[in-house]
């Protein structure tokens, strides 16, 4: 069957869309830069208006639109498929083009180390490359499942054709009970990426701020070690934050430990907001976006700022820096988990 071809009104591009693949991933794999963040449905940020031609959709309810989207006809790029030649009209901007064009590879289980009591490493090894930046996350193909789900890759990008994901279980999540409960090592899955606009800028002169909430965890640790690996951490400080719920979800400190750095030049701020009446926890309290305001010690302004986890905090943070403290907003990357 042909490949329908899609054209985007907006820009004047014309793209194929290849079997299995979304208008989002077609227009990406094809180096054009359509608006988007997170791949899943989630944040509408590539939603497109269809000037003609058929779609199909594969999830109809995605949060990422709204009743008012729906009534003016807007659709989700990530989760839409023409069905045959079609008109779009979709925002396009440099920023979105992809560095690494994002490919679909097979990969093989080849190992897990469980992190804490519910976020387990798992590493997977793909048939051709593993090429991404610090930062950037790949959609699995789980066996079993009928969507994909987007994971951050914790590692950088190496000629083993390593992939390692940090992922946390979700109770009833299906994605995550594959994962945990029924891959084993050997076992194959699909790989498609890299995707993500949050990576590491490696020319960037200001020291580095890297906040983790929860699964967060993956994409921080992946700027970290592609900082120390570009040498960064000799000149520049890493700040990094990790909010979690309770003292036994604290993770992180002895993979930044292992890291090239210069005596002093990384520092590890663990903050729970639910310590327990023991009185183990003699660390910060509160908020992990708090901690940050209250903490750092110069201007906000002066760092390059990178976090990741689930929405109400990666808001809570983009408020705090863009409107509490004025900090430019290409200085700020991130990734909201959906
Ligand atoms: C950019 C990004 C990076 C992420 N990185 C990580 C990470 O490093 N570690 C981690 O633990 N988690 C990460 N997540 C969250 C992860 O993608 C899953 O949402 C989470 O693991 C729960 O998935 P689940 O299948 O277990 O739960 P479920 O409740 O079964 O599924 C939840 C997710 O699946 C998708 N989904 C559900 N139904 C449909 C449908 N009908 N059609 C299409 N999609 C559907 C949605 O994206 C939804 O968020 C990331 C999310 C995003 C957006
Ligand atoms: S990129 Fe499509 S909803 Fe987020």
């Amino acid at each position: 069957m042909d490949k329908p071809t899609i054209r985007n009104e907006k820009d004047g591009s014309v793209f194929e869309q290849a079997e299995g693949d979304t208008i989002l991933r077609a227009a990406l794999r094809a180096g054009l830069g359509l608006s988007y963040e997170c791949n899943s449905g989630g944040c509408g940020g590539c939603k497109f208006e269809l000037m003609n031609g058929e779609i199909e959709t594969q999830w109809p309810g995605a949060p990422g639109l709204g009743e008012r989207d729906r009534k003016r006809g807007r659709h989700l790029a990530c989760q839409c498929r023409a069905l045959g030649p079609v008109t779009i009209k979709a925002a396009t901007a440099p920023e979105y083009q992809p560095r690494i064009l994002p490919r679909r590879q097979r990969a093989r289980l080849v190992g897990t180390r469980d992190i804490t009591h519910d976020i387990r490493e798992f590493r997977f090894r793909s048939e051709s490359d593993a090429r991404f930046l610090p930062g950037q996350f790949a959609m699995l193909d789980l066996p079993g499942l009928a969507a994909s789900r987007a994971y951050s890759l914790s590692n950088t990008a190496n000629e083993g054709r390593e992939w390692h994901f940090q992922i946390r279980r979700v109770l009833h999540g299906q994605g995550s009970h594959v994962l945990f409960e029924k891959l084993v090592e050997g076992d194959e899955i699909g790989l498609d990426g890299p995707y993500g606009l949050a990576y590491l800028r490696t020319g960037s002169p200001r020291d580095i701020v890297c906040v983790a909430g929860g699964s967060g965890l993956a994409p921080m640790i992946s700027i970290a070690r592609g900082a120390a690996e570009a040498g960064l951490l000799n000149g520049r400080k890493l700040h990094f934050f990790y909010g979690a719920r309770t003292p036994r979800d604290v993770c992180g400190e002895s993979m930044l430990d292992a890291l090239d750095h210069r005596d002093g030049q990384i520092v590890y701020i663990p903050v729970v907001s639910l310590p327990g009446d023991e009185g183990g926890w003699s660390g910060e309290i509160g908020y992990v976006h708090d901690a940050v305001a209250r903490l750092l010690p110069t201007e906000l302004a002066n760092y390059e700022f990178y976090f990741a986890g689930p929405p109400p905090m990666t808001q809570a943070l983009q408020e705090m820096l863009m409107i509490g403290h004025r900090v430019p907003f290409d200085q700020i990357h991130f990734d909201r988990f959906f």
